[in-house]
C-alpha cells in the first residue's frame, strides 16, 4: 500500500508516494530523478547509495522512506555548486580523482561529515571514516591525497 510522504532533499520539500518500506534510494532515483546515488550491492556494504540523513552518511539502499520523514537529506548535488562548490568536490578534480565515478556519493558524503567534524583528521581517522566504502576502480590512494587537501594539508 502507497503512503504520501514528504522528504527535504537538498533543501528542497518534496512528496512521493511510495510503499513506506521502499528503499530511500529508490524513492530518490525512481521517483525523484536523482541519480548521483547509485545502486551497488543493496545490501550496506560498498556505500554506493550513500547519502546524508541530518548530516549523518547513511545507505539509503536499507533505509526505509518512511524512517526519513522530515528529515534532512543532502545527495551530491546539495554539497556544492560549481560556483560554490565544497572543498572536497575541488579537491577531487585538483586530485583528479574519479574513474567511473560510481563511488562518489559514497566518499564525498562521508568524507564530508568526517570534515564537518574533524577538521584535521589525520591518516588513521580518514581511513577510520572510510574504511565501509568501496571504489572498485582502485581510486584509494587518490581519495586519501584529496581528503586531506580539502582539509588543507598537504598530500
Ligand atoms: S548499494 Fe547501498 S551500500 Fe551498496
Ligand atoms: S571511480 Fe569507479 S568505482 Fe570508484
Amino acid at each position: 500500500m502507497t503512503e504520501r510522504i514528504t522528504l527535504v532533499v537538498d533543501g528542497k520539500s518534496t512528496d512521493v508516494s511510495a510503499d513506506p518500506a521502499m528503499p530511500l534510494l529508490y524513492a530518490l532515483r525512481s521517483e525523484l530523478g536523482l541519480d548521483n546515488p547509485k545502486f551497488g550491492c543493496g545490501l550496506a556494504q560498498c556505500g554506493a547509495c550513500t547519502v546524508q540523513v541530518d548530516g549523518r552518511p547513511t545507505r539509503s539502499c536499507v533505509t526505509p522512506v518512511s524512517g526519513v520523514k522530515g528529515k534532512k537529506i543532502t545527495t551530491l548535488n546539495g554539497l556544492g555548486t560549481s560556483n560554490r562548490p565544497h572543498p572536497l568536490q575541488t579537491a577531487y578534480i585538483a586530485e583528479q580523482v574519479p574513474q567511473c565515478g560510481y563511488c562518489l556519493s559514497g566518499w564525498m558524503l562521508t568524507a564530508a561529515a568526517l570534515l564537518r567534524d574533524t577538521p584535521k583528521p589525520s591518516d588513521k581517522q580518514i581511513r577510520q571514516a572510510l574504511a565501509g566504502v568501496k571504489c572498485r576502480c582502485g581510486t584509494h590512494m587518490a581519495i586519501l591525497r584529496a581528503v586531506k587537501r580539502a582539509a588543507g594539508s598537504k598530500a
